[in-house]
């Protein structure tokens, strides 16, 4: 299957977000909540802090980091508008502790000045992006040096038994389900773009050569998933 190009990435956002929640609580059986959780802890964020979530979607991450971040801002970024108005319809918390605002925009071209963020995160959208390359760089820039990004995605298990339940679970129950919501094509999107993306030993290669001075890689759930952290 051939790549997408960046027009079909934001199609396919804008036409799955009326199940787009639904889909990620159903199928990691909200799982998916601590994974985000974890996320955001490891970016790092501290009190009075200006925090960026890349392709930040429905804003799960954003939210969480609004609630995290004391007295800080979170900028939320994707360019799905759709995926977006979602967002801001959303109510997670009764009460934040920082200030959200939400943003359409490409996160390969940030409108942002150069040392401007203090932490960052980004869930599943490193795998969308269509230049992973440029996308770090682009992160890179704009995080102040010291700080760090926390990336969750989908991850390619070393395990051949888990890598082949991890396939079967994607082509086979995803699609089903997505199927059944009538949006099937959207989802089986998820293997082949998996099948694309870089491994964790890979992932910090391209954050080192984008300019971040460390990198490491924590696995999680047997490695079906996992999360790059960057330091700047
Ligand atoms: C799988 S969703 C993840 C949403 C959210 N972060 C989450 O964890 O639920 C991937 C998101 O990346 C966004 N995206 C992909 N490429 C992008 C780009 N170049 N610029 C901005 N957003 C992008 C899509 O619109 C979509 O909202």
């Amino acid at each position: 299957m051939t790549p997408p190009n960046s027009q079909d990435v934001q199609t396919l956002f804008n036409d799955i977000a009326p199940i787009y929640d639904q889909m990620n609580d159903w199928l990691s059986f909200g799982i998916h909540r601590v994974w985000k959780l974890m996320t955001v802890k490891w970016s790092n964020p501290q009190p009075y802090n200006t925090a960026l979530d890349l392709c930040c979607g429905t804003g799960d991450l954003t939210f969480l980091m609004a609630k995290q971040l004391v007295k800080g801002k979170v900028i939320g970024v994707d360019f799905s508008s759709q995926l977006l108005a979602k967002a801001q319809k959303k109510q997670p918390f009764k009460s934040l502790n920082s200030e959200i605002q939400w943003l359409e925009a490409d996160v390969l071209s940030l409108p942002f000045d150069n040392n401007y963020f203090d932490c960052a995160t980004m869930g599943y959208g490193l795998r969308n992006v269509t230049n992973i390359s440029a996308c770090l760089q682009e992160i890179q820039r704009v995080l102040k040096p010291n700080s760090k990004v926390a990336i969750l995605d989908f991850h390619k298990p070393s395990d051949n038994w888990v890598a082949n339940g991890q396939k079967w679970y994607l082509d086979k129950i995803v699609v089903t389900i997505a199927d059944l919501l009538g949006t099937p094509s959207e989802y089986a999107y998820i293997y082949p773009s998996l099948e694309r993306f870089p491994n964790g030993e890979t992932q910090i290669q391209l954050g080192l050569n984008a300019g971040f001075s460390q990198g490491i890689h924590y696995p999680l759930f047997g490695g079906i998933m996992g999360v790059l952290v960057l330091t700047k």
